[in-house]
């Protein structure tokens, strides 16, 4: 994916406070990491991630989807976006809005996206909350290629993290976000420098067999 003289091109989304951003932006300053982040896309204005963004000089910009008459609009409008940068990678790091069937193939098998839980269990936007709550003693985080559901898509990477006695779901979504950052700089890495094959839910880093 990735050239010595061409790193890949990444554009992140986010929704939040973009620490997972932060991670890919300070792993993409060594150029032995073979991607930058050439764009930083958001559902809503004011938020660190883009703040994160602008103060590593990477163009952002924000679709507000009340500021558009439908959500078909706003798809479109956000795929547009996306596809200006030319991404060979798209990263949704704490982007909180499904992406329609024509995002995802715009960019097919190059939607990756990071879930604070083991999948499959816990999907949608209340993982450690739901882990908490049902009592598992180890949950984690998932990084996956985005298909139509929610975290329903085939497995990049997963880490696992363990669930403290006394635990909160803010304490646990920090000790999750730990590990995340760290999956998503490592698996990002390898999709940008080694490629991803994708067969159905198999998963492999790697270029097409030759
Ligand atoms: C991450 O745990 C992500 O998986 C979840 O929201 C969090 C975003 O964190 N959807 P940040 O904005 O990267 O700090």
């Amino acid at each position: 994916m990735a050239s010595p003289s061409a790193p890949a091109r990444l554009v992140v989304l986010v929704s939040g406070s973009g620490t997972n951003l932060q991670a890919l932006l300070d792993a993409c300053e060594d150029p032995s990491y073979g991607a930058r982040v050439v764009a930083v896309g958001a559902d809503r204005p004011d938020i660190e991630g883009l703040a994160r963004a602008e103060g590593h000089g990477v163009p952002t910009f924000v679709k507000q989807l009340s500021h558009f008459e439908s959500r078909a609009e706003w798809d479109r409008a956000v795929t547009a976006a996306v596809a200006g940068f030319e991404p060979d990678l798209v990263v949704l790091a704490g982007f909180m809005k499904l992406l329609s069937e024509e995002f995802l193939a715009a960019f097919p098998d190059r939607v990756v996206n990071t879930h604070p839980a083991l999948s499959p269990a816990f999907p949608g936007v209340r993982g450690p909350a739901d882990a908490l709550a049902y009592g598992v003693k180890v949950t984690g985080c998932t990084l996956f290629v985005v298909d139509g559901g929610v975290d329903t898509g085939p497995i990049i990477s997963q880490s696992a993290v363990p669930v403290a006695d006394d635990d909160d779901v803010a304490s646990l979504h920090e000790r999750i976000k730990v590990a995340e950052r760290a999956m998503l700089v490592d698996a990002v890495g390898r999709i940008a420098r080694e490629g991803l094959q994708v067969e159905g839910r198999s998963v492999r880093f790697g270029g097409p067999a030759t």
